[in-house]
């Protein structure tokens, strides 16, 4: 869907630019009671079918929003995320994970975390458990050990097979010789397929990652982004997903919001802080959301003077970000730059669904 076309809860006219704050007034809208409403990636709704009810029910928000993350990590199926995820350069999977709870202004992630099936649960302990707000690699690995969460291989037969399909083709200028096309396709066949479906369904399975913020019955909010990160990154990289104000953000005064896809522009825009700041100024959650993407292209416009693949030759960036936007209020937003593709949403309405992202390009 368009950035001129309506997204469901939005108004009917075109989203202009948003003006400039008049100073550090805050406009939000009084947080909505009685009102509970999940937003998140269009891989959350599986979780949210599952779990939305709890928030009915009265639970914290992110107790319900790391309920619903949880699912997708333990879903070998999906390879953006926890067991299943798409691994490092070596071979290795890599997780990052953050959470951010509104009633308490706090926060807690882990990043480069390796064998451990829930990091977004390791997250909340980092928020609960300690004085610090991120924990990474071998640190991060050991205090969850410490607090009794088992040792797994993340890795599955077919993310293994994937891997070492890119190895193989990565490189004319090594010893390692690409798979014969017979091979490849036996090799991938269903994998491949799935992944296609995903994509369709405006899933980027290079840099998919799960966001789910949410608003409980008590108008609070919080929010939680967990993420194997980008396919085949360097080892030690870190995307956004862990990184508080970039992957996610939320902030009881204005509301919540997250972001998946390339987490290097997530990071270099701080989108999600950026978004919350919009909110917090009055901005109706979809001009949140679409104000924050001008701004990540007029920087990647920037960018592309020195790093030209970063624009495609329509002119577009050429890869994907995705931005998730919950207003105090409960409406909600999903926005992408580019092409289309589906968000996650859960209300009193409609229940858990999926909604089109609206396309900024
Ligand atoms: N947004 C996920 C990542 O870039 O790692």
């Amino acid at each position: 869907m368009a950035a001129a076309a309506l997204a469901c809860q939005s108004s009917s006219a075109p989203p202009a630019p948003v003006a400039a704050p008049a100073g550090p007034t805050t406009s939000a809208p009084a947080p909505r009671k009685g009102y509970p409403v999940m937003v998140g990636s269009a891989n959350a709704l599986a979780g949210m079918k599952l779990h939305y009810k709890q928030l009915v029910e009265g639970a914290d928000p992110l107790d319900a929003a790391i309920e619903v993350v949880k699912v997708t990590e333990a879903d070998p199926d999906d390879t953006s995320v926890g067991l299943g995820g798409l691994p490092n350069e070596e071979g290795v999977v890599q997780l990052d994970a953050a959470c951010m709870h509104g009633p308490t202004h706090n926060s807690g992630a882990v990043a480069c975390l390796e064998n451990i099936l829930h990091p977004s649960e390791v997250a909340r302990l980092v928020m609960e458990r300690t004085d610090h707000c991120l924990l990474v690699g071998e640190g991060a690995y050991r205090f969850a050990r410490a607090h009794g969460h088992p040792h797994v291989e993340l890795l599955t037969e077919a993310t293994r097979k994937q891997w070492l399909e890119w190895r193989e083709r990565h490189s004319n200028d090594d010893d390692w010789l690409p798979p014969t096309k017979d091979e490849r396709n036996a090799r991938l066949g269903r994998t491949l397929r799935d992944v296609a479906e995903l994509e369709r369904a405006g899933y980027d399975h290079a840099w998919g990652t799960i966001h789910c913020s949410a608003l409980s019955v008590r108008g609070e909010v919080a929010c939680t982004t967990t993420t194997s990160g980008l396919a085949w990154k360097i080892p030690g990289r870190v995307g956004d997903s862990p990184i508080i104000g970039a992957g996610l953000y939320c902030d009881s005064e204005a509301g919540s919001a997250g972001a998946t896809g390339r987490g290097e522009s997530s990071i270099l825009s701080l989108a999600s802080a950026t978004m919350v700041e919009y909110l917090r100024r009055g901005a109706a959650p979809l001009d949140a959301g679409l104000e924050t993407a001008r701004r990540v292209v007029r920087q990647v416009e920037r960018q592309a003077r020195w790093q030209g693949a970063l624009m495609g030759p329509d002119g577009r960036p050429s890869f994907g970000l995705h931005l998730y936007v919950l207003g105090l209020d409960g409406r909600t937003a999903g926005v992408t730059l580019k092409g289309g593709g589906s968000y996650a949403v859960a209300d009193p309405e409609r229940g858990p669904r999926l909604e089109p992202l609206v396309a900024l390009l």
